[in-house]
């Protein structure tokens, strides 16, 4: 349960000053109370000795669960497409990568309960040994035609598709090329792997070309990059990528987890919004978000799969996904197909808050990807305004260091196309009205 929050009443009572006055105290008095700067990387140091020293002196979560700021593992009791009960009361969700909302579409559901009673709540094995089903056959087929690929691999999350397929391609005298940006999976999965990993600047297209410059002797060269950044909400380069990987000789592997159902003719992602498919070796892409269960696959020419579906650590030594999360994704895929109204009201809710959001004084992406962060910059003032949002009905998620650099704060927001318009004024108006009173836009 949410800590009652006190700290704003305190203020608002004893205190008559202008918003960006009260913003500072509010700020201040926080700061007081949270070690913002010690609490992520390095806890406080502890009487504890030894591995678990640091487990004690991590004070952090309780810090901020004391203060009523603490916005992680809310713990959703009900939730329907966009709506979620948390604390027994109802909030609208702009924390949510249900893009097409399918999570809770009644098709899936139905489709994953038959499968459920089929075949059992688990594959109880890898999909190496004994997990392969042929609902997980059946999913990598239409995968692979949807994507114009020879062939899919079904892996039980999209981080071990990105983990063991880059683990095990990337060889000890191979470079990866990989955008500062790229999503946490990429990370581990060069940092497994035996060869070098070299983290261009986000979206630098020109610090990219001098690292491929600099390794040019380097004869097996990976680039590596999202395709929509999860934070940020930008989209990749992709014709300059794939120009600069012929020029030097690099094979070009795509995450398009937030590009899937989103970009693209019928949702087939950034490759084909810029007409690049062709030239895109290894296209990995997840089920987590459009299509609103869990597992991730690699698609690819079928000598790159065969191989990562022997190498692979990630995808052999863990369980396969569970036959209900495979015949929902099919079902959901095949509604994200044939029903394109989706893609197209989650690309209108997009304009619609983008323009919201951009007449209210914050800067916003200019493009139609549904994550839309507002950049706060203070960790202290964005945990607050978290709060007061969700005090006020909206549930949002926060982003802070060090998952971005300290005084890049934000409030992580992203849309479907299950909020309704009157969902969207709300959230806008949340902002407008928490916004004016902290100070953050202006009154006019
Ligand atoms: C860009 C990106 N890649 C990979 C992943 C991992 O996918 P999954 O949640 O399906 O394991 C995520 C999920 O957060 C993501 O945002």
């Amino acid at each position: 349960m949410t800590k009652p929050f006190s700290l704003l009443n305190e203020l608002e009572n004893q205190d008559a000053s202008p918003a960006h006055l009260k913003r500072n105290k509010i700020v201040s008095l926080l700061k007081e109370k949270f070690d913002f700067e010690n609490s992520h990387l390095r806890p406080p140091s502890s009487k504890e000795k030894g591995i678990l020293a640091k487990c004690f002196g991590y004070l952090a979560p309780d810090q901020a669960k004391e203060l009523g700021i603490y916005p992680y593992f809310k713990e959703i009791q009900e939730i329907d497409g966009c709506k979620v009960i948390i604390d027994k009361k109802e909030l609208i969700s702009i924390s949510t990568n249900n893009y097409l909302g399918l999570a809770q579409e009644p098709r899936v559901i139905e489709a994953a309960r038959d499968a459920l009673e089929k075949f059992g709540i688990g594959c109880t094995g890898s999909r190496f040994l004994n997990g392969t089903f042929n609902l997980h056959k059946r999913l990598e087929r239409e995968i692979s035609s949807f994507l114009n690929r020879e062939d899919t691999i079904v892996m039980s999350t999209g981080f071990q598709a990105n983990q063991g397929t880059i683990s095990c391609l990337l060889g000890r005298r191979d470079v990866a090329f990989s955008d500062r940006e790229n999503h946490a999976s990429i990370y581990e999965g060069c940092a497994v792997a035996p060869g070098k990993t070299i983290r261009y600047q986000h979206n630098d297209m020109d610090h990219l070309e001098y690292c491929l410059k600099k390794h040019s002797d380097v004869e097996g060269k990976l680039i590596l990059t999202d395709t929509v950044f999860s934070m940020s909400g930008d989209i990749a380069n992709l014709p300059v990528i794939v120009k600069l990987a012929k020029d030097y000789g690099a094979t070009v592997m795509i995450d398009e987890a937030h590009g899937l159902g989103v970009m693209g003719e019928q949702g087939k992602g950034v490759a084909n919004y810029f007409n690049l498919e062709d030239e895109i070796d290894l296209y990995m892409g997840t089920f987590s978000k459009s299509l609103g269960s869990i597992g991730g696959f690699i698609s690819s020419k079928s000598k790159i799969t065969e191989y990562i579906r022997h190498k692979a650590s990630a995808f052999i030594f863990t369980a396969a996904l569970p036959p209900a999360s495979v015949a929902g994704v099919t079902e959901g895929l095949d509604i994200m197909i044939s029903e394109p109204e989706r893609i197209n009201r989650l690309r209108d809710n997009t304009a619609f808050i983008k323009r919201g959001f951009f007449d209210m004084g914050f800067q916003v992406n200019n493009n139609s990807i549904p994550i839309v962060p507002i950049k706060i910059g203070e960790e202290a003032l964005t945990l607050y305004l978290n709060r007061l949002l969700f005090d006020d009905g909206v549930f949002a998620g926060v982003a802070v260091s060090p998952v971005v650099p300290p005084l890049n704060a934000m409030i992580r927001t992203s849309y479907t196309s299950a909020h309704t318009q009157e969902d969207l004024e709300k959230v806008l108006g949340s902002f407008r009205k928490l916004g004016r009173k902290l100070g953050i836009i202006s009154t006019e």
